[in-house]
């Protein structure tokens, strides 16, 4: 199972040139407790922003260099790891989802009703997906936001 996650503002930005530019409690929870079992396929831009490892199951890096820190894993093709991971969460950035949207079965998107004027972005989701479970309207931090999970149906 290929499972996309990511939080999104309202134009579908991720991020701006600083990083994630909100702080939002509650979906760093929702965030971690998903991720906590799986492996997990990340790109070296998220990579760079990480203390350590996330979860318990292996941190695969997608990059071209070689030297990582304890705890991650080098790879340089998608391909290879999709078809070796049961179970595999992509956390990111906008380079790596834009690149494995098309290979998800789940996506689980935590939509923030504000413009954020991000500098990256989510890819368009297609109607290859539907909105399966929706946690309706939430609040945290005075931010408005829906937990949403999307199944590919086609
Ligand atoms: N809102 C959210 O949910 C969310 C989630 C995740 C990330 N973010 C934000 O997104 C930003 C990072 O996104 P980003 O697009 O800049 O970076 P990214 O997708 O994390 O990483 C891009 C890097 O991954 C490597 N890469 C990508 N495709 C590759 C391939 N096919 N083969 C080998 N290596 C490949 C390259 O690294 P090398 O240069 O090392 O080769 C490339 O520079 C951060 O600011 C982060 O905070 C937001």
């Amino acid at each position: 199972m290929i499972k996309l996650i990511a939080a999104l503002d309202e134009k579908n930005g991720i991020a701006n040139n600083s990083g994630i530019p909100w702080n939002l409690k509650a979906d760093k929870e929702y965030f971690r407790d998903k991720i906590s079992s799986g492996n997990i396929l990340m790109g070296r831009g998220v990579y760079e922003e990480l203390k350590g490892p996330l979860g318990s199951g292996l941190n695969y890096v997608l990059t071209h260099r070689h030297a990582l820190r304890e705890g991650f894993i080098a790879i340089s093709d998608i391909d290879d790891i999709i078809q070796h991971s049961d179970d595999l969460w992509i956390i990111g950035g906008a380079e790596v989802y834009g690149q494995t949207i098309n290979l998800a079965d789940e996506i689980h998107i935590t939509k923030i009703h504000k413009d954020f004027h991000c500098t990256k972005f989510f890819p368009e989701i297609n109607d290859d997906f539907k909105i399966v479970s929706d946690s309706g309207k939430l609040e945290d931090n005075k931010l408005v936001f829906n937990f949403l999970k999307y199944k590919k149906v086609k």
